[in-house]
C-alpha cells in the first residue's frame, strides 16, 4: 500500500486533493431546471446533501462559471433526480457540455414544467430558498416541495472517480 505525504500548507496538491475528496463515496443525481420561456438545463452532481428535516432543506453546489447557473437562478426552482444503479450512462451524458443534453432521455414534466428523469430511485422538487457563496462554486439551498421514492431500487454510487454499484448482500461492518 502506498501512503502519500499530506501537506498542511494552504497550497494544495490539486490531484492529490481531488483523490482525497474522491475517497468519500456519494450518490449521483441529475439536477434539472427550466427557466420561463427558455430551454431546460440539466447537469450531473454529487454534491447533493440533506440539510434539515424540519423544514425539509437540501443543498448542492454548482461551479460558478457553469452555463446552467443563470437558467437555474432564473427558474427559481429545480428538481434533484437521484439516479439508480443502471443509470450510469445518463450520469455521463449530463456531465458533458452538449447543445441538447436531453436527447434520447425519457422525461416527464412536473407542475413547474421541469423535465423529471424517468426511472430514478428518488426525486426532490425544490424551490430555491437561498444561494450562498462557496468559493469557485455557488451553494443552492432548496426547500423541498415534493418528493418521490422507489423503495425497491438501488442507488448509483460514485467513488474514487468511478461509478459503482452498491453491494446489496454485504452485511453491516464494524
Ligand atoms: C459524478 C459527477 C459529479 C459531479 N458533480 C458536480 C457538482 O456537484 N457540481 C458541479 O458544478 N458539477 C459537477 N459535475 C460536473 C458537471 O456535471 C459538468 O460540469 C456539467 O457539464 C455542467 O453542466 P453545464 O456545463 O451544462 O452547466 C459532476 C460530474 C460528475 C461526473
Amino acid at each position: 500500500m502506498t501512503v502519500q505525504a499530506v501537506s498542511a500548507t494552504p497550497v494544495l496538491d490539486g490531484k492529490l486533493y481531488r483523490m482525497a475528496l474522491g475517497s468519500f463515496p456519494t450518490g449521483v443525481a441529475i439536477v434539472t431546471a427550466k427557466p420561463p420561456g427558455g430551454p431546460a438545463v440539466g447537469l450531473t452532481v454529487n454534491s447533493f446533501a440533506s440539510v434539515s428535516l424540519d423544514p425539509p432543506l437540501v443543498l448542492w453546489s454548482l461551479r460558478r462559471d457553469a452555463p446552467s447557473r443563470e437558467p437555474i437562478v432564473e427558474a427559481g426552482n429545480f428538481v434533484v433526480n437521484i439516479l439508480s444503479v443502471d443509470q450510469g450512462d445518463l450520469a455521463r451524458q449530463f456531465s458533458q457540455a452538449a447543445s441538447d443534453k436531453f436527447h434520447g432521455v425519457g422525461t416527464f414534466p412536473n407542475v413547474w414544467n421541469v423535465p423529471c428523469i424517468e426511472n430514478c430511485i428518488a426525486r426532490f422538487e425544490c424551490s430555491i430558498a437561498a444561494t450562498h457563496d462557496g468559493g469557485d462554486h455557488i451553494i443552492f439551498l432548496g426547500a423541498v416541495q415534493h418528493f418521490e421514492y422507489v423503495e425497491s431500487s438501488r442507488p448509483l454510487v460514485f467513488c474514487q472517480g468511478r461509478f459503482i454499484s452498491p453491494e446489496p448482500d454485504n452485511g453491516p461492518v464494524g
